[in-house]
């Protein structure tokens, strides 16, 4: 039996939510959706009602409203494997500044999607991330994603100087990037949650690309301490991630946290519930598309390795950490 999809007309970006006033939505409840960090239909659309009733001022009633009209700019039922196929053959990737990463990658860090890279200190996760800042604003033809980055930092490691170097070796010009990196450094796991709200805002204002969050699990770890607070953090955790994927989703943006683990023998579940090891688990694990192992390698190399994607097959890559940012080992470098 062959079974004709319909072909619903998809928005190349995303509406913004005042839109919703066309439809007989009113200013005030726009505004209120805008303040309980919703900024697209998109956002809306996605929501479960009973999210959505969260928002003050947002009825049981006006809820079903909102989500009827919302629903109508949004394609949420089924469609074709071809469709999604070419959706995403145009899936851009960006470059980590080595062939070696980007080649187990798949061709770099996937936009639409959350990449975790975690490892042990000094592994380069903070390293790749200013690297990342500054090639996601690369034309696609040179391997970014033409778009800015928001950078939120939770460990005070961020440093311009870095994003600068890396932004000489792409013969970019420093203040121009530096100007396309919007940073925040988040005290506390709220503070960190409330960040993201102000995220979407910006990203519904102009084009970013790529949303850090260096470390993710870093506040989590000192506000909530003890067994007693474990479903607490869980639930704070899962919602943190939750809004992660959304932004992911309705802005095609690349999303890349990092998380520290400590050394575990080769071979042993990094994942270890055991209280004295870091945290996240498996809502990490699960929420993250991509998930890089990095591991430290010989003088300045270190070693990435896929785990459990999508697909794509579980490799090693070595890449190094220079002067000016990621790349390949000097000796294998062209
Ligand atoms: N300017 C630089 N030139 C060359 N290498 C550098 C430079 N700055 C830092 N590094 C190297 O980067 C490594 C640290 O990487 P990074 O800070 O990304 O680690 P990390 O995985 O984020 O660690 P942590 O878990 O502690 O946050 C160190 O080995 C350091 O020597
Ligand atoms: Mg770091």
């Amino acid at each position: 039996m062959s079974q004709e999809f319909d072909q619903v007309e998809i928005a190349t970006g995303p509406s913004l939510i005042s839109k919703l006033q066309e439809c007989g939505i009113s200013a005030t409840d726009c505004q209120k959706l805008e303040l309980a960090g919703y900024h697209t239909i998109e956002s809306v659309a996605f929501t479960p009602k009973k999210h959505l009733m969260t928002v003050k001022g947002i009825s049981d009633a006006k809820a079903d409203v909102i989500l009827q009209e919302s629903s109508k700019f949004v394609s949420m039922g089924f469609t074709t494997a071809t469709e999604v196929h070419a959706r995403r053959a145009d899936l851009i990737s960006v470059t980590t500044g080595s062939r070696n990463l980007d080649t187990i990658l798949g061709g770099g860090i996937e936009t639409g999607a959350i990449t975790e890279l975690f490892g042990e200190f000094r592994t380069g996760k903070s390293q790749i991330c200013h690297q990342l800042a500054v090639t996601c604003q690369l034309p696609i033809s040179m391997g970014g994603a033409e778009g800015k980055c928001l950078y939120i930092d939770t460990e005070g490691t961020f440093r311009p100087v870095r994003i600068l170097a890396v932004a000489e070796r792409y013969g970019l010009n420093g203040q121009d990037v530096l100007d396309n990196v919007a940073y925040a450094r988040a005290y506390n796991a709220d503070h960190q949650q409330q960040l993201l709200i102000h995220a979407s805002a910006m990203m519904a204002e102009s084009k970013f690309a790529l949303l850090i969050i260096d470390s993710a699990m870093n506040l989590y770890r000192t506000d909530f301490s003890g067994r007693g607070e474990l479903s607490a953090r869980q639930m704070h955790l899962a919602k943190f991630l939750r809004n992660l994927m959304r932004l992911a989703d309705e802005y095609g943006i690349a999303v890349v946290i990092t998380n520290q683990v400590v050394a575990q023998v080769d071979g042993a579940n990094p994942y270890n519930p055991d209280p004295k090891k870091p945290i996240g688990g498996n809502i990490l694990a699960h929420a993250s598309t991509t998930r890089l192992f990095l591991k430290k390698g010989r003088a300045t190399t270190r070693v990435a390795k896929i785990y459990d994607s999508p697909c794509l097959p579980e490799s090693d890559a070595t890449y190094n950490i220079g002067a000016d940012g990621i790349g390949d080992p000097i000796d294998e470098e062209a």
